[in-house]
């Protein structure tokens, strides 16, 4: 007989039988006190405009943000080194950031570059934390880990090296955690219930990637027994792939449709100081050698992942607005929401805190 046995974090019983932990007992599962070390969205690009500076937080830390006159953006802890005046107060100087204060200056690495009323002195070695930013898809990206990013920002596997068009949508805001709303998508339970798919017809398989990156697949014909099911039938007659690929239990991908046309969606989602999710949603489609299908066509495949994008949404918001989460009773349709847990416990934490020490 076999022995009761932790995989991951979730415990398996001899019956085969799986019980969730509660909040407290995970490493990172809806925790709010840490997040995985990965890539998180900061801020959206249009935000920040050449020269200026400006606060932001996440994670705990207070940072200032600025981008450079030759357009670079850079991120530093917010608090000068030299008497902890804000450095958002500063201005951005060429490629670096000037402290209100006293205006000791900084470069994007946090070194400091300038004490003006020292001069004539040798330089004092002074430097702040420096964080690492990229800008992608119409966000700045930020690296929360100590160490260097292991990485690139995520992107659907398919669209991986190839040409791309995206539309980035609105800001929104959901009332739990991040992980529950990236669960929401593999699901199977709910396709049915909420969305009113006909008949079962998910079988979401998990296939771990990376220590940071596992997929969702399930190809399959919709059944066309209700309005749902005909109109997806009419699109796709044909066997219909969605496949869903997840980051930090916060960044996921949706592929949805048949190999000659996928609609591409991601969700960048992030936690909120309150605990709740603070997200962007971006459509994006490939780029055709045909520059008339880039310029008509490819704004409807957009448009269409973002209606199909805010179908899904609009049911699920009712779920996000009043959850509680809390899951106690897994069942075997949880399968898939389990593997996303158990992969998830195996990540990193890194600490959200209160302080920039
Ligand atoms: S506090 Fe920033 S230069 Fe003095
Ligand atoms: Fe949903």
């Amino acid at each position: 007989m076999q022995a009761n046995s932790v995989v991951g974090r979730i415990f398996v019983s001899r019956s085969g039988q799986h019980k969730a932990l509660t909040r407290e007992q995970y490493n990172l599962f809806t925790r709010t006190d840490c997040v995985a070390i990965g890539w998180y969205w900061l801020m959206p690009s249009h935000a920040l405009r050449r020269n200026k500076v400006i606060p932001a937080s996440i994670a705990g830390r207070e940072l200032a943000v600025f981008r450079t006159s030759s357009g670079e953006v850079a991120a530093l802890d917010a608090y000068c080194p030299h008497m902890g005046a804000h450095l958002a107060e500063g201005k951005v100087d060429g490629e670096q950031l000037r402290c209100f204060f006293h205006n000791w200056c900084f470069d994007g690495n946090g070194n400091c570059t300038d004490i003006p009323c020292q001069k004539a002195k040798a330089p004092r070695v002074v430097s702040t934390r420096a964080w690492v930013v990229r800008e992608r898809y119409g966000l700045i990206w930020i690296w929360l880990g100590d160490e260097a990013p292991a990485e690139d920002i995520p992107i659907h596997p398919e669209l991986n090296g190839k040409s791309y068009q995206y539309s980035l949508g609105n800001f929104f805001i959901k009332n739990c955690h991040p992980n529950v709303v990236m669960i929401n998508a593999i699901d199977e339970q709910h396709f049915h219930t909420v969305h009113n798919l006909p008949g079962d017809v998910l079988n979401m398989e998990p296939r771990r990637l990376t220590s940071s990156h596992i997929q969702f697949k399930n190809t399959g014909i919709v059944p066309a027994t209700n309005v749902i099911g005909k109109l997806i039938a009419k699109f796709y007659a044909r066997e219909l792939t969605y496949k869903l690929d997840y980051w930090y239990g916060s960044t996921g991908t949706v592929t949805l449709g048949p190999d000659f046309m996928h609609l591409y969606l991601m969700f960048a989602l992030r936690l909120s100081a309150s605990g709740n999710t603070e997200g962007y949603a971006i459509a994006f489609t490939r780029k055709s050698s045909n520059a008339l299908v880039n310029l008509l066509i490819n704004p409807l495949l957009i448009l269409l992942t973002k209606l199909a994008g805010l179908y899904f949404a609009q049911g699920d918001t009712r779920i996000f607005n009043t959850i509680k989460f809390d899951f106690k009773t897994p069942i075997a349709a949880d399968h898939a929401v389990l593997a996303f847990i158990q992969h998830l416990e195996k990540q990193t934490p890194f600490e959200c805190s209160s302080s920039n020490a």
